[in-house]
């Protein structure tokens, strides 16, 4: 059984996700152990609620402090770190500790509507503006870039021309909490096979 830190920013409906997925499948491959937050964040709640112990990090100590309490929270503790919604940068030296170990959900299709300030609203807002006829969202290893990490698994969706961002959010939504604990139980079974 793979354990599982999940780095939240935000309300963490992702989050949620991931628990209810491995509490309702017998062979779910992984357990959430431990929800770190840069900031308080509705997910805590949720991580309190399901029992598994929640930690509210300062990221204004700086990147460097915050990777290494996070280091220092969860290792020799978990496998794997899902960023779901998780909105600080980390800082290399971490991602190199973690290497094909932290993956993250990105609310578009990469490589398209990613990098630096493309989060949350922002980028739905992009993708109408573009004129784009399919959105969707996209799990991928984290590297040294932002939203540049090998993709693992994508869903997509046709968009339809009277959306505003928000409900194109709302449907984007729908298949991140579809794709990311489908993704984490892949990374499992491949695991379980080598
Ligand atoms: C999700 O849509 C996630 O894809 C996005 O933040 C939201 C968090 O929602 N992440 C990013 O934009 C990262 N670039 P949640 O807190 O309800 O899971």
């Amino acid at each position: 059984m793979l354990r599982v830190a999940v780095l939240i920013s935000g309300g963490g409906s992702n989050l949620q996700s991931l628990i209810d997925y491995s509490r309702s499948n017998s062979d779910a491959g992984y357990e959430i152990t431990s929800v770190i937050a840069d900031r308080p964040a509705g997910g805590l709640e949720k991580a309190e609620k399901a029992g598994i112990p929640a930690h509210l990090l300062d990221r204004k100590k700086g990147m460097e402090s915050l990777a290494d309490d996070i280091h220092r929270l969860i290792y020799g503790q978990v496998d794997y770190i899902v960023l779901a919604g998780f909105l600080s940068i980390l800082d290399s030296l971490f991602i190199e500790k973690w290497n094909k170990r932290i993956i993250n959900i990105h609310p578009a299709l990469l490589p398209d509507f990613g990098g630096r300030g493309m989060y949350g609203m922002n980028v739905h807002r992009a993708v109408l503006a573009s004129g784009a006829k399919e959105s969707g969202c996209t799990v991928h290893y984290v590297d040294n870039g932002i939203d540049t990490g090998e993709i693992i698994n994508q869903m997509s969706l046709e968009i339809d021309q009277n959306w505003s961002a928000e409900q194109l959010q709302k449907e984007v939504l729908k298949l991140e909490h579809i794709l990311l604990p489908q993704t984490l139980q892949l990374l499992c079974d491949r695991g379980s096979e080598t």
